[in-house]
C-alpha cells in the first residue's frame, strides 16, 4: 500500500529548509514509492485547514538552492494554546491537539515529518504522545541544540556574517573607525564567535561571557597605540554587560516570543564614550537568515531530510534526526529543548584569546 506522508516547517525559517523538503520528496518517491504532501504554515495551517501542497520529484527538484521555505513557517503562538473569544467577550486558551490529529486523518496522512526548532519539536512530541506518527528534523541558524553537533542554516548565517565583517573591515581601515557588528544567535554566541574568528575581530561579545566594556576599550586603545587605526567588534544579540541585562526590541507577549536586539548600539556608544574614535554600528538582522544555503548546508539538509524518511520507515515516532560526529542518529524530540552554548573555558574561546581577541 502506498504511504502518504506530510511535511511541515515550523518556527522561523533557516537556509536549507527547502533542501530538506526536496530530499524528503525524492527519498520518499524513489526509495519507498510514497506520496508526500506539504502542509502550509506549520501546525497553524494544518489547524486552519489551509490547502496542502502536492509535492512530487518534478516540482520539488529545483528547491535545493532556494532559501526560506516554500511551505511557509509560523513562529507566533502555540497551536495547543489557541485563543478563543467567548460569547461574553472574554478570551480563553483552548488545547487543539486533538484537532491536529483529526486533520491528519482527514488528509489520509500515514505519518508526518516536522522540521522546526524547539517549539515545533515540543508540539510534535505532544502529538506523538496522543498517538500521532511524527518524526522531526531540527533546524536553527543559531546552532544551539545540544542534541546535534550542527544544524543546517548555521553555516550560511556565518558565511553571510563573515562577508559583512570583511566588508566592514575595508571601510573601517579607510576611515580609521571602530566597526561594531551585531549578529543573531539568541542566548548562544556561536554565530558571533565563529564569525568573529573567521573575520578577524578584535573583540567578540557573547551571551555566555558577560562583558566589561573597559576591556574592549583598552584593547582598541592598545591597537591604536601600536599603529592600527581601526578595530572590529562582533556582538551577539544576546550579549550583555556584567552588571546589565540583555537588550530587547520586543519583550514578548502570550502570542509572540521576545526579540533580542540593540546591544550593538549600546556597545558602540560606550566605545565612543571611552575612546577618541569614530564608531559605526551595523545590525545585520535577518540578512543572515535569508538567501541561498551554502553547499555545506545543502548537504546537511539533504542528509537530514533523507534520514527522516528512513525514520518514518522504521517508525521512530517522537525522534528527530541529529548529527553526532559523522553519523546521523535518532535523538528523542525532548532533547530539542536542551540548549548548547559556548563554553567560556572551552578550547574555542581559549584559542581566540590566544589570538589576542578579547571577550570583554
Ligand atoms: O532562532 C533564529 C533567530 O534568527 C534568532 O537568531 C533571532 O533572535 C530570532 O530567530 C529572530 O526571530 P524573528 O524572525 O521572529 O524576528
Amino acid at each position: 500500500m502506498t504511504k502518504r506522508i506530510g511535511i511541515l516547517t515550523g518556527g522561523g525559517d533557516a537556509p536549507g529548509l527547502n533542501a530538506v523538503i526536496r530530499s524528503v520528496v525524492l527519498t520518499a518517491y524513489n526509495a519507498f514509492g510514497w506520496e508526500v504532501v506539504g502542509i502550509r504554515q506549520g501546525f497553524d495551517g494544518l489547524l486552519a485547514g489551509t490547502p496542502v501542497m502536492t509535492l512530487s520529484p518534478h516540482n520539488a527538484y529545483d528547491l535545493l538552492a532556494r532559501g526560506g521555505t516554500v511551505l511557509g513557517a509560523v513562529n507566533r503562538g502555540n497551536p495547543f494554546m489557541r485563543p478563543v473569544v467567548q460569547p461574553d467577550g472574554t478570551q480563553i486558551m483552548v488545547d487543539a491537539a486533538q484537532d491536529v490529529i483529526t486533520r491528519m486523518h482527514e488528509l489520509n496522512l500515514d505519518a508526518m515529518i516536522a522540521a522546526g526548532g524547539a517549539g515545533t519539536m515540543a508540539a510534535a512530541l505532544r502529538l506523538v504522545e496522543l498517538g500521532a506518527r511524527i518524526v522531526g528534523v531540527p533546524k536553527t541558524i543559531d546552532n544551539d541544540l545540544s542534541a546535534t553537533d550542527v544544524t543546517f542554516g548555521f553555516d550560511t548565517a556565518v558565511v553571510t556574517a563573515t562577508e559583512a565583517l570583511d566588508k566592514l573591515q575595508t571601510t573601517a581601515e579607510s576611515h580609521h573607525r571602530v566597526m561594531v557588528l551585531e549578529v543573531m544567535g539568541r542566548d548562544a554566541g556561536w554565530i558571533a564567535l565563529t564569525t568573529g574568528v573567521a573575520g578577524g575581530a578584535d573583540a567578540i561579545l557573547v551571551p555566555e561571557i558577560p562583558f566589561d566594556i573597559n576591556i574592549v576599550c583598552d584593547k582598541i586603545l592598545a591597537l591604536q597605540e601600536a599603529g592600527r587605526r581601526y578595530s572590529l567588534v562582533v556582538v551577539a544579540e544576546g550579549a550583555h554587560p556584567i552588571d546589565g541585562e540583555q537588550e530587547y526590541i520586543f519583550h514578548g507577549d502570550p502570542m509572540s516570543q521576545a526579540r533580542l536586539g540593540g546591544i550593538g548600539y549600546l556597545v558602540g556608544n560606550a566605545i565612543a564614550d571611552c575612546l577618541e574614535a569614530e564608531v559605526r554600528v551595523t545590525r545585520l538582522g535577518h540578512v543572515q537568515r535569508g538567501g541561498q544555503p551554502t553547499p555545506r548546508d545543502r548537504w546537511l539538509a539533504t542528509r537530514f531530510g533523507s534520514a527522516a524518511v528512513h525514520f518514518v520507515a522504521q517508525e521512530r515516532w517522537g525522534h528527530m534526526v541529529a548529527l553526532r560526529g559523522t553519523k546521523l542518529i535518532a535523538a528523542p524530540m525532548q532533547d530539542a529543548a536542551k540548549i548548547n552554548r559556548v563554553n567560556p573555558d572551552g578550547e574555542m574561546v581559549r584559542m581566540a584569546r590566544h589570538l589576542g581577541i578579547v571577550f570583554g
